[in-house]
């Protein structure tokens, strides 16, 4: 397996360019089972989750066509066409491996009326149920049965469109009772409905596949369904995670990015508190261009959904909050379990309780390198984080884990200054 190897302590300073965002893309390559034309999407991030879900949908019947690319390049451009859907189980090796395999289920179930899905299970950052993903769709006609790990959907005479009001805000949940009602006969109300601009990103996919939607953005989806979509070319949004990263990467080692290709739109809640911690951040031709001058200061963050403060973005905050001046107090409202880099960070010399839901950050002068172990993708990410300011040299295990979503990780930081490999322990 891989590690990196940071040898910390260097401000970054150039161009990072910013890649697809992989959230999103997990959510518009599903859109291919809708139709029997072909849908290409552009600024694919190569990201180890693609490629999964490509396989996944391979195993449907999707054809993939990936654009001839350059090395150097970033994203890919690749069409899938499912002219035929030939198999609509979801099997456990694929699903096990990533959780976002669910977001066949809508799909699926409204292009026939059929669709079998592994249940996720547990993961790294908490229990993590489908309980919304199914109601939601039962609101569109669709009939449930759980057996043997295995969720089936069918709606024999086909869904129809319904009314249903998320209890809890939920991504997944959301994305999936969209691309169901697109194809179903009537008109769908979806209220509570997240709003992350990656649902914002589908929706107008969608549109430009010929579905109906008003409401994009707002917490009511009005979908009025049509008989058939059709093909086409779509551009996946910056990944909005990816670039708060390389902003915190600014923030903990006192540098200067600029951040290629980013949407400062989509990152409200993250850029004010990063310039409360401060940061500053300044919109460019190019993207936005991030830079601390003078020390970092301790401040309060809670998680919320859309437009609230990421729970995406809690852990590489908390890296950089633990050099910061004074003490930061991070609140996780949106999952349980979401603290596991903390005892890692700890190891790197953080200063951080956990309680309940709750981090106290005391902002130490300085992190000391150490071999630490990746639980989560973005909990590795604080861990890259920590290891670029840190004094000293950090090994990041189970590497695996960054892979899932950040797009040549290593190259782009050495790009900027920073001394970062990855090597292989055989
Ligand atoms: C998506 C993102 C993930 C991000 C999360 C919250 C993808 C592939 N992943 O995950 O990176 O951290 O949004 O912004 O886009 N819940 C239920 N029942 C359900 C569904 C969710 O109780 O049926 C709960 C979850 O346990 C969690 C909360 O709702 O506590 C939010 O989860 P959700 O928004 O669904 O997250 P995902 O879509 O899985």
């Amino acid at each position: 397996m891989d590690q990196i190897v940071i040898h910390g302590g260097r401000p970054l300073s150039g161009r990072i360019h910013i890649s697809g965002a992989k959230n999103a893309a997990l959510t518009l390559m599903p859109c291919a089972l809708l139709t029997d034309a072909s849908l290409t999407l552009r600024n694919l991030p190569r990201l180890a989750d693609i490629d999964t879900f490509g396989h996944l949908l391979n195993q449907h019947g999707v054809a993939t066509a990936t654009e001839g690319s350059h090395p150097g390049e970033f994203g890919r451009t690749i069409t899938f066409t499912a002219s035929r859907i030939t198999s609509t189980v979801a099997p456990y090796d694929i699903v096990r491996k990533m959780r976002a395999s669910i977001l066949v289920l809508g799909p699926l179930l409204a292009r026939t009326g059929e669709a079998t899905v592994s249940l996720p299970g547990g993961c790294a950052i908490g229990n993590r149920p489908i309980d919304l993903h199914l109601k939601a769709l039962e609101a569109l006609g669709a009939e449930i049965d759980l057996a043997a790990g295995y969720v089936r959907a069918t709606a024999p005479k086909g869904l129809r469109g319904g009314r249903y009001t998320f209890p809890g805000v939920s991504v997944g949940a959301t994305e999936n009772v969209v691309m169901a009602a697109v194809l179903a006969r009537g008109t769908s109300v979806i209220d509570n409905a997240a709003r992350e601009p990656e649902i914002v990103d589908l929706c107008h996919c969608l549109v430009a596949m010929g579905a109906a939607i008003d409401g994009i953005g707002t917490e009511r989806l009005t979908i009025t369904g049509v008989d058939r979509l059709h093909g086409a070319t779509y551009a996946v949004m910056p990944d909005r995670i990816e670039t708060g990263s390389y902003a915190c990467a600014a923030a903990i080692t006192g540098g200067e990015l600029e951040l290629v290709g980013a949407d400062a739109a989509s990152l409200t809640a993250t850029f004010a508190a990063l310039e409360e911690a401060g940061l500053a951040c300044a919109p460019t031709n190019d993207g936005i261009k991030v830079s601390r001058a003078n020390g970092l200061h301790g401040v309060t963050v809670s998680t919320a959904p859309y437009p609230g403060f990421p729970t995406d973005m809690q852990a590489q905050f908390m890296a950089m909050l633990s050099v910061a001046d004074g003490a930061s107090l991070l609140t996780e409202t949106i999952f349980e379990n979401r603290y596991m880099h903390v005892p890692e960070l700890a190891r790197m010399g953080a200063d951080i309780t956990v309680r309940g839901t709750s981090a106290m950050v005391r902002g130490v002068p300085e992190l000391v390198g150490a071999p630490v172990m990746a639980t989560d993708l973005r909990a590795s990410m604080s861990l890259v984080l920590a290891g670029l300011a840190a004094k000293g040299e950090t090994v990041v295990s189970r590497v695996y884990h960054l892979d899932r979503g950040y797009e040549r990780l290593e190259e782009k930081l050495s790009a900027v200054g920073a001394d970062i490999e990855r090597v292989s322990d055989g």
